[in-house]
């Protein structure tokens, strides 16, 4: 009886062992097709030490790193590290079976089935020669030279102003349209109100030539001529890529190409770039954005031509503690904008806090105006202007220079507001005040400060603004920058707000 009970548990113990032992290190490949047809093909690398493992998933859209992997008996577990520094990973959990590995989201999330994940190890290695499929989707990772902190390039003293095609044009955008848009902003007066930068965004790209020299698309025939006309017109050209292979249109981005890139976009007289990060995250694990950005930031001052430098990749990875390092002079802190209130809305008062990481020759970004594009009613266009000059934000008005009412012109070309904006301090201002939907914004000056008084809310509203709430002393000289007149507010000022609408204040 004995003799059997130790033979059942040493069996028990052995057949356990083989199981903890399940070794999961190596190479894996899957192939799977979403409902929508569309099909991701990627492999997962594993190393394991005992039953804990590390590894890291690659498809053609992401590389990311795997962690705190445990297998037990043939189940297995672990996390997705998140990109943001304060996100929590996404926990994963499976089986492995010999040479079979399937896994599901530990929680998924949105409504619907979890879905699945079915893996065939590929190699026993970590080293493998990957199929021709997959090594069509698998760039060489290329290792970057290490981050390290460098100067400003003396650009974007105060907070760049201009055009850019995207938020009206997308894909439709070209050679003859640029030029009109180059005409309209002088003939609009745009020009006279300080808007300078023509940015081309994404779709201007091509392929490129034999020895790599990135080329522009019909659209765009001939980018130095297109450029040499801008400048003709006292204004300057800005350009658009990334540093993925694709840019988020899927076209030609400069991964690998960064100096060549840099000295095509000088040697066409480009005066800005931006530059996107899209697909990057197939070549460049998170932790590498900041050296990315830097690569090309070091590419465009080798060109000796000053060009402003814009980081575009929407806020991840707390961009505001490392962006100007980076050599960035200004950096997005969100998603894509859209036309709508709520968009605006939440994208612009939920940049309170961000404050801190604005300075002369470098701003947070909170995207490209969308004043005059259609969807939004003037009070609420008010706002978005309002509150981007609040920001310190750059102005990219993003709408059609060469069919705007009249409103659209006043709006874009308020010159008292946008001296708010401009103000040589580079302060950004943030809010001092919240009553429910109701909010007061607060601005250093070089001289004086600018106040603003936000009604989020769906009706008019009274709103008071205290002096002494705002450290400012009594019976200060009061400009209203929209009705443009002088106020008399001895110790405080009361004034109707109407709904989505600002009254915006210099106080001296
Ligand atoms: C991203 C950016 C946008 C625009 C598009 C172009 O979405 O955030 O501003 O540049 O790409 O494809």
């Amino acid at each position: 009886m004995i003799r059997k009970m130790v033979l059942t548990s040493l069996m028990f113990f052995a057949i356990g062992s083989t199981l903890m032992a399940a070794d999961i290190s190596g190479a894996w490949y899957y192939e799977r097709t979403a409902a929508n047809g569309r099909k991701t093909e990627g492999y997962y690398v594993f190393k394991a030490d005992g039953n804990k493992f590390t590894g890291r998933s690659i498809t053609s859209r992401s590389r990311e790193e795997i962690v705190n992997g445990v297998v037990d008996g043939n189940q297995i577990s672990f996390d997705v590290k998140s990109w943001q520094p304060t996100g929590k990973p996404a926990a994963y959990k499976g089986t492995l079976n010999e040479d079979e590995l399937r896994f599901t989201q530990a929680q998924v999330p949105q409504k619907g089935q979890p879905q699945e994940t079915i893996l065939k190890r590929v190699s026993p290695s970590t080293e493998f020669n990957p199929p021709p499929s997959l090594a069509a989707l698998m760039p060489q990772h290329k290792p970057l030279p290490p981050f390290k902190p460098i100067k400003s390039n003396g650009l974007a003293k105060i907070p760049p102003m201009g055009w850019n095609s995207w938020n009206k044009f997308h894909a439709a955008i070209d050679d003859k349209t640029v030029r009109e848009i180059a005409d309209a902003m002088v003939s609009s007066g745009m020009k006279d109100a300080g808007y300078v930068y023509l940015n081309i965004d994404d779709t201007w790209e091509g392929k490129r030539d034999a020895n790599g020299n990135i080329l522009t698309n019909e659209r765009f025939p001939d980018m130095k001529a297109l450029a040499d006309y801008v400048h003709a017109k006292g204004l300057k050209i800005g350009i658009y890529s990334g540093p993925g292979r694709t840019t988020c249109q899927g076209l030609e981005a400069s991964y690998m190409h960064e100096e060549q890139d840099a000295k095509s976009f000088a040697a066409w007289g480009i005066d800005y770039l931006k530059y996107d990060w899209c697909s990057a995250s197939a070549v460049f694990d998170a932790a590498e954005m900041p050296a990315a950005y830097q690569k090309m930031a070091l590419a465009l001052r080798a060109t000796g031509r000053p060009i402003i430098y814009s980081l575009c990749q929407y806020g991840w990875l707390d961009v505001g503690k490392w962006g100007a390092d980076a050599g960035g002079n200004l950096w997005r802190t969100t998603g894509d904008i859209s036309d709508r209130w709520a968009s605006m809305s939440n994208i612009g008062f939920g940049q309170n806090g961000r404050e801190i990481y604005a300075a002369p020759g470098h701003w947070n970004d909170p995207d490209m105006l969308e004043i005059g594009n259609g969807a939004m009613t003037a009070a609420e266009y008010r706002t978005h202007m309002s509150l981007w000059c609040m920001l310190a934000a750059p102005l990219l008005a993003g709408n059609d220079l060469r069919k705007m009412t009249p409103e659209t012109i006043e709006i874009l070309t308020n010159k008292e507001v946008i001296a708010i904006d401009q103000d040589k301090l580079g302060r950004q201002g943030a809010r001092v005040k919240q009553d429910g939907e109701l909010e007061i914004w607060k601005k250093p000056l070089a001289g004086g400060v600018a106040v603003a008084l936000f009604n989020r809310s769906a009706a008019a509203a009274k709103m008071t603004v205290r002096w002494a709430d705002l450290g400012i002393k009594k019976n200060p000289k009061v400009r209203d920058l929209w009705a443009h007149t002088d106020v008399q507010a001895h110790a405080e000022y009361s004034v109707e707000v109407p709904s989505h609408g600002v009254v915006m204040l210099r106080v001296k």
